[in-house]
């Protein structure tokens, strides 16, 4: 294909004009549509997208997805593999600096990780002062953007080194500030970090540990938490991650970025949906009811939570992941006895027309609330989860998006459908 075939022929009917438009990577510049007018003095043609479903923002090396054939990929790398040999910290650092650490690399980005998961006291001090019912997801929101009053010098952004420096602070005091936020709701006392201790370990700890002189998670539950962590690191440009990169290109510090990301995630159309599937298992009760209430899905009654995808049209490759971590896990804590109901309804879903027809595959929640709830988390700390494991990710597009010159200050276009140019009447006349 030449040059020239890389490019779309539009006619303005409104004019007559003929314009090529040159397409890239195939997509097609918004720009040039404005250079479509019908009149020197009029604005030019815009695009309308409400939820940008088909407008790329950026252009980005870190994940890779495609939803038709269920593959998913950081940096080139299978999420499948990476579940499998990797750790959450070397996922990290392959997501935020583009390759996998050599051994030195690695070693250096975990104990910097490991020596930064400590808090200023004032955090602390700042958290105690949410009401006892406090939902976990608003104080991690809260005390993430405090971060960035903690340490004014993040705002350099330019500078290479402290980058580094924030991108670890932020990975590193993550679930410290998770687990306190789950700790403060039950009155219990925060727990310091372990430096003794790996990521999940320590994460566990600072959730669990009572009197003990130091808290020994199972491994097994440390693993799966760690793979739990890997799969939701990073999805490209979701809702969460679009905000960090909208509020980054203003150019503010990545504490108060990355609390946009926190604040996009804590709506339920994001990161609550695990939570509704074990509301609909508990609904339906035993394997008995399935039938009546898989009738009531395709009656349009309800949806089946835990099951389609925007992107994925095929089983989304974390959930049989997260389906297999659920072995292990249940090997531990005893089998949630909710597991039997949803292996039988994905089984007597994947199977049914309705379901097939429309591509409707288990994605990544299905099962991951199984687990947390295996590992005694009430729901509302699943989001925190969420924003602990995607937490590189988010840092990993705000890295990519600072570095990249052909960015500028998010600012989408409207289509005004107001008033013009009204007389203002002042309000003694207005109330007389
Ligand atoms: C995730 C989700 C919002 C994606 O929605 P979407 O891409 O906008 O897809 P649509 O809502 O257009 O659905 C397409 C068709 O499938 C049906 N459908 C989609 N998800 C469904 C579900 N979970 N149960 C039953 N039917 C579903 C829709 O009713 C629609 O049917 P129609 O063509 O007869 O009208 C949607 O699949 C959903 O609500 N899933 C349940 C919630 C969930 O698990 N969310 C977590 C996502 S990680």
């Amino acid at each position: 294909m030449t040059d020239a075939d890389q490019s779309l022929s539009v006619r303005d009917n409104r004019t007559g004009k003929d314009y090529t438009l040159e397409i890239t990577d195939g997509t097609l510049r918004a720009a040039d549509f404005a250079k479509i007018r019908t009149d020197e003095d009029e604005p030019g043609l815009a695009l309308y997208d409400p939820g940008f479903t088909n407008t790329a923002s950026c252009r980005s090396a870190v994940t890779f997805i495609d939803g038709e054939k269920g593959i998913l990929e950081y940096r080139g790398y299978p999420i499948e593999q990476l579940a499998e040999k990797s750790t959450f910290l070397e996922v990290a650092y392959l997501l935020i600096y583009g390759e996998l650490p050599s051994k030195e690399q690695y070693e250096q980005w975990v104990h910097e990780i490991t020596y930064h998961t400590f808090v200023h006291e004032n955090v602390k001090g700042f958290m105690h002062g949410f009401r006892y019912d406090a939902h976990p997801m608003g104080m991690l929101m809260a005390s993430v953007g405090a971060l960035s009053t903690f340490y004014p010098e993040s705002n350099d952004i330019k500078d290479a080194d402290n980058r580094h420096l924030q991108i670890v602070r932020m990975i590193a005091k993550m679930p410290t500030l998770g687990a306190w936020a789950f700790r403060h709701a039950q009155g219990k006392p925060f727990v310091y970090p372990d430096n003794e201790l790996s990521y999940t370990e320590n994460f566990l700890s600072m959730l669990f540990r009572m009197s003990e002189q130091s808290y020994a998670a199972d491994p097994r539950i440390a693993k799966a938490l760690d793979v739990l962590f890997i799969l939701h690191a990073d999805h490209e440009q979701n809702c969460s991650t679009n905000a960090v990169r909208s509020v980054g290109s203003s150019q503010v510090d990545p504490y108060s970025s990355v609390a946009a990301g926190v604040a996009a995630l804590y709506g339920p159309l994001h990161g609550g949906a695990n939570e509704a599937v074990l509301k609909m298992l508990r609904r339906i009760g035993s394997k008995e009811n399935i039938p009546d209430f898989i009738q009531g899905v395709k009656d349009g009654d309800e949806r089946l939570m835990g099951f389609g995808h925007r992107v994925y049209k095929n089983y989304d490759p974390r959930a049989k992941i997260i389906k297999k971590a659920c072995d292990d896990v249940f090997e531990v804590t005893g089998v949630n006895p909710l597991l039997e109901i949803a292996q039988e309804l994905e089984k007597i879903a994947l199977e049914d027309d309705y379901f097939v027809q429309r591509k409707l595959y288990p994605n990544v929640d299905f099962y991951s609330g199984l687990i947390y709830e295996a590992l005694s988390f009430p729901p509302e700390m699943f989001t925190v989860l969420f924003a602990i494991g995607r937490t590189p990710g988010w840092l990993a597009q705000w890295l990519e998006l600072v570095q990249d010159k052909e960015q500028k200050i998010a600012r989408p276009k409207q289509i005004y459908t107001g008033d013009r140019t009204v007389d203002f009447v002042p309000r003694e006349e207005r109330w007389a």
